[in-house]
């Protein structure tokens, strides 16, 4: 028995290890640093229905703990994405999750009926949740909105489906009801949170589009509080991230309630990291004295 292996309804992991949209480019890049049949999954950079050359630079900076980012869905469009890109990835040996991002619930299930004419996908993450285009968290922040876009795209295909959502609401676990009631197998949680960075000298913001969204070991108490309040009133899968960057992270968030985690801003300064939470947990398990990864999700007891 594979004691890592995840069920989350109709996706099936091989661990709960995953590389996080946005920052393992279409995994090329990371080639020489991992072995990408260990992982439990990529997911690769956010597509769009269209070319988009995203927002001006700077496009990042490094804060205390933390990264802002405001790249603006900088991507070749889902046909450059299928041309150039997708043959690769189904090749790698383990599960490729595609992020989509549109500007309407048309935009989410025309592109889910298009990756859905294409064998060997093991999910779609839609992305209603960036801060960093006009419209990006529209549908992640209202939750009949969210649970439209989700229910369109499981009518349009018949791949799992994850709804990736924003921290910048009132209330995610809101969100996360209306996109479970509408079919998702699986919620991320959490995209970035929105945030500045000012050179005062300047009198200018740093980041060409002004705004952008906080990732890294900044974001991680804040991420992981959510997790455990989703995990306490909503009966859905939860993929955690934000700001995952060593195996105790990966652990806090499994009791907290996750059933996976996603690896993100980490990925930047430690390309190979991934495979090495994938060996380190398998190691936890066994000294926690469990045949099973499923033993210890959600274990938090308060
Ligand atoms: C971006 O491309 O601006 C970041 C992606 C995201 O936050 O969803």
């Amino acid at each position: 028995m594979n004691r890592l292996a995840v069920q989350l309804n109709r996706l099936q992991l091989a661990n709960p290890i995953l590389v996080a949209s946005g920052t393992f480019g279409y995994a090329r890049e990371a080639q020489a640093y991992i072995d990408f049949a260990t992982l439990g999954g990529i997911i690769p950079k956010t597509i769009t229905p269209q070319p988009r050359i995203g927002n001006p630079p700077p496009r990042t900076i490094e804060t205390s703990s933390g990264l802002l980012n405001s790249i603006g869905l900088d991507n070749d469009g889902l046909e450059q994405f299928i041309e150039k890109h997708l043959d690769y990835l189904l090749s790698l040996n383990t599960s490729i999750i595609a992020n989509i991002a549109g500007r309407n619930v048309d935009d989410f299930k025309q592109m889910a009926a298009r990756l859905n004419e294409f064998d060997g996908l093991a999910a779609l993450e839609l992305n209603i949740s960036c801060p960093n285009v006009s419209g990006g968290v529209d549908f992640g922040t209202n939750p009949k909105l969210a649970a439209e876009v989700v229910g369109s795209v499981r009518d349009a295909c018949s791949l799992p489906v994850i709804a990736k959502l924003t921290p910048n609401v009132t209330s995610v676990v809101e969100i996360a009801a209306a996109a479970a009631e509408a079919g998702a197998d699986a919620v991320s949680l959490v995209n970035t949170f929105q945030g500045m960075a000012v050179d005062w000298r300047r009198r200018k913001p740093i980041l060409g589009g002004v705004l952008g969204g906080l990732s890294g070991p900044a974001i991680k108490p804040l991420a992981l509080r959510i997790v455990w309040q989703v995990a306490q009133a909503v009966d859905i899968p939860i993929i955690g991230v934000g700001g995952i960057a060593c195996i105790d992270d990966v652990m806090q968030f499994i009791v907290a309630g996750a059933t996976a985690v996603q690896i993100g801003t980490a990925n930047f300064y430690n390309p190979g990291i991934a495979n090495q939470l994938v060996g380190e947990l398998s190691e936890i398990v066994e000294e926690q004295g469990c045949t099973h990864i499923s033993e210890l999700t959600g274990s938090l007891q308060t």
